[in-house]
């Protein structure tokens, strides 16, 4: 045991770019432990490398002056590359054919909003798993929200419905999607589940919506105009959370806590590949931001949430965002 673990490490010692020390392993190690991870032999060396490859980097920007940190999280021993492929949507979606006529308030609006404080509004971050239905808990998590503030009951909706049954409308199940095409969905389908009656599984199966469970419902939806970040900043603060899309890089992968703001993510419709939702906003430091909540469990980020920089189409933030009229 000792000798072939001995061997193997000389071996991806001499493939590897660079050295892999005896604490980068204590790292790892305990990393490990922390999130449960079992591998084999072979696995075990190239985890280690990736894994160290990326905490060079966290550790790196945070040693910089920056508006957030990165950390070790439960993406720590994956390559972008592979991040992206079981997280990400793989091909662009129709985020400009979004395009949307949403008519701003012009009032004075409030300098923070946070859905989360204004009453229970908005349901525990969820877990997408390696599917690219972001989408689908982007759309769930507003029409939650929505349907709670109009009828002050909040009831956890069906992702595994719309990855199986919202295809006639450009959703790709694991694929990709769009929120603003799920809520077309349920308002032509006449109904969503709830979590509990149509539960997720992170995988796409055959469609099986009971119209008789149907739990809630959208009379139209709203897209917000093209790159109108104003009119996104209107809409969550005086109606309601408001889906959007953004591109995802590899920086954003290993984001820990601040304001996230990114020089290698792309403004374009064409480059999104995340949906998610915001649920509020704010200043910090003179940086306006984005309350925004993510798929990805409650141990990523600020307990499933993070925030971004908002008023400059941040990763093309601002270019197809929608809510449902309930
Ligand atoms: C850090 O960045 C902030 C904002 O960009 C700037 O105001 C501040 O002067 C910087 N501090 C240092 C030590 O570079
Ligand atoms: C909103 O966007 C969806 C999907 O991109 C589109 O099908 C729908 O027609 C748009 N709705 C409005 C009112 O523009
Ligand atoms: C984009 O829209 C066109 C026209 O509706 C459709 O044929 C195409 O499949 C859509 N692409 C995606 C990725 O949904």
């Amino acid at each position: 045991m000792m000798m072939s673990s001995l061997v193997w490490f000389a071996l991806v010692s001499t493939a590897s770019a660079f050295h892999v020390y005896e604490q980068d392993e204590f790292h790892f190690k305990s990393w490990m432990a922390q999130h449960n991870k079992v591998y084999s032999m072979q696995e075990y060396y190239e985890r280690l490398e990736i894994f160290t490859e990326n905490k060079r980097r966290i550790d790196k920007h945070n040693e910089g002056n920056q508006t957030f940190t990165m950390g070790l999280n439960q993406f720590s021993d994956m390559t972008f590359g592979e991040f992206q492929k079981s997280f990400l949507w793989s091909e662009p979606q129709n985020c400009s054919a979004t395009k949307g006529s949403y008519f701003s308030s012009k009032g004075a609006l409030p300098d923070f909003i946070d859905w989360r404080k204004k009453g229970n509004y908005v349901t525990d971050v969820k877990n997408q798993g390696p599917c690219g239905s972001c989408w689908t808990f982007s759309t769930t998590g507003c029409l939650e929200s929505v349907t709670a503030i109009h009828t002050g009951k909040l009831v956890p909706l069906s992702e595994q419905q719309l990855v199986d049954c919202a295809q006639d409308f450009n959703n790709h199940g694991c694929n990709g999607g769009l929120p603003s095409q799920a809520f077309e969905y349920i308002m032509y389908n006449k109904g969503l589940m709830t979590e509990e009656d149509y539960p997720y599984k992170a995988i796409e199966h055959t469609c099986v919506y009971k119209p008789g469970l149907a739990a809630a419902f959208v009379k139209d939806v709203v897209n917000i105009t093209e790159y109108d970040e104003m009119g996104m900043v209107d809409a969550v603060a005086t109606l309601n959370p408001v889906s959007f899309a953004f591109e995802v890089t590899s920086d954003f992968m290993h984001y820990s806590t601040g304001v996230y703001t990114s020089t290698e993510c792309h403004q374009t419709p064409d480059k999104v590949n995340h949906a998610v939702l915001a649920v509020g906003y704010g200043q910090q430091d003179g940086t306006p931001y984005w309350i925004v909540k993510n798929s990805w469990g409650s141990l990523w980020g600020i307990d499933g949430y993070f925030l971004i920089e908002r008023g400059k189409n941040m990763c093309g933030l601002a270019a197809c965002s929608s809510f449902p009229v309930v």
